[in-house]
């Protein structure tokens, strides 16, 4: 484990600017990675600011530890219970949120931590390797049917029900005996190279077949959607009215949630036009806007593209909570 491993912030400059920084303010930095929003954050807040930053992974709590300054905290917990964390250090209301969604480098880097297709390492996947099962620990009695769910859902892998067989009927074999226990990410790799062979499909180049199959098994053992929904539902109340998300996607799971945070639903905006329209209610609760307003949205720069290829799928929104 290298707690000062590497991480080169994405799209930082956007999103400092899109929360508009008060020089003292309160914020959370919900994913502290190696801390280069939070350092930017800490540059941008005069002496009365305070931060207060989230990770789940040890290693980036080590890396923040490592801060020393009186406006700056690190607490090893997931950005899903925020509101609790933040009673607990007596904090309310908050000027703003910071969201660099997903892994970090060091966590895809580190052949330990079992997230790599291309570094051979235990398949283990969890951000936080105390929380839940590891993924070899999940694959060895998951079902067909679950598992080709999970590769398709969160994956959008278009050989789901062959590479779920393959796996499952590996994992089936080694409990008889009568092959090894899948335990290295290199061998999933394989398993899942095999069906694409099997399958003659066209490969892009620059792209390894397990792409999808690793996304999609690392987002359903971190519960990544669900920590994302409970942070955009609490989002509203724990933000002062004006006060702003910035929140960095990696993939359409992930964006579609952030971009309809900041709409109503069809149905429930056909209701609240019609009770607006047709019974000529004062404005009540049912006919506010939406709690959170999308103001601005970014992709990184071709320059910054070039040099973090990271950066490359990577989409900023900024939302803004209204007034209620
Ligand atoms: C993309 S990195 C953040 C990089 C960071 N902005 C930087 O500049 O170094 C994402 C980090 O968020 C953490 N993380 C992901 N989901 C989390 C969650 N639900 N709760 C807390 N931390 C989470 C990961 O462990 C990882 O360290």
């Amino acid at each position: 484990m290298t707690p000062t491993a590497a991480h080169q912030p994405v799209l930082l400059e956007e999103s400092l600017e899109g929360l508009a920084v008060k020089p003292d303010g309160v914020y959370a930095d919900l994913t502290f990675g190696r801390g280069g929003h939070s350092r930017g954050l800490l540059a941008r807040l005069g002496p009365a600011g305070r931060l207060v930053a989230f990770d789940r992974d040890p290693d980036a709590v080590a890396a923040g530890q490592a801060i020393q300054d009186p406006r700056f905290e690190i607490l090893h917990a997931t950005f899903s219970t925020l509101e609790q964390r933040l009673a607990s250090l007596g904090i309310a209301q908050l000027d703003g949120l910071l969201a660099d969604l997903g892994v970090s480098s060091p966590q895809l880097d580190e052949a330990q931590r079992g997230f790599s297709f291309t570094r051979d390492g235990p398949l283990d996947m969890r951000m936080d390797p105390a929380d839940g099962p590891s993924a070899a620990q999940w694959l060895s009695d998951v079902d067909v049917d679950e598992l080709e769910g999970v590769l398709k859902d969160h994956g959008d892998e278009r050989y789901s029900g062959q590479i779920a067989r393959a796996i499952v009927s590996r994992c089936k074999a080694a409990a008889r005996g009568e092959a090894e226990p899948l335990l290295r990410t290199g061998e999933l790799a394989q398993v899942v190279a095999r069906v694409y062979a099997k399958k003659g499909a066209r490969i892009s180049p620059g792209h390894h077949p397990a792409t999808r199959t690793f996304q999609a098994l690392r987002i359903h053992l971190n519960r990544e959607l669900d920590e994302l929904e409970a942070l955009l539902a609490c989002a509203p109340t724990i933000l002062r009215p004006g006060g702003r998300l910035a929140i960095i996607s990696f993939h359409s799971l992930e964006d579609r949630r952030v971009k309809q945070s900041s709409r109503l639903p069809p149905i429930e905006r056909h209701a609240r036009m019609t009770r607006a329209r047709f019974a000529m209610l004062k404005p009540d609760a049912s006919t506010l806007p939406p709690p959170l307003r999308e103001i601005s949205r970014a992709r990184a720069s071709a320059a910054e593209a070039r040099t973090n290829p990271r950066a490359r799928s990577a989409v900023l929104r900024v939302l803004e909570a209204t007034q209620r």
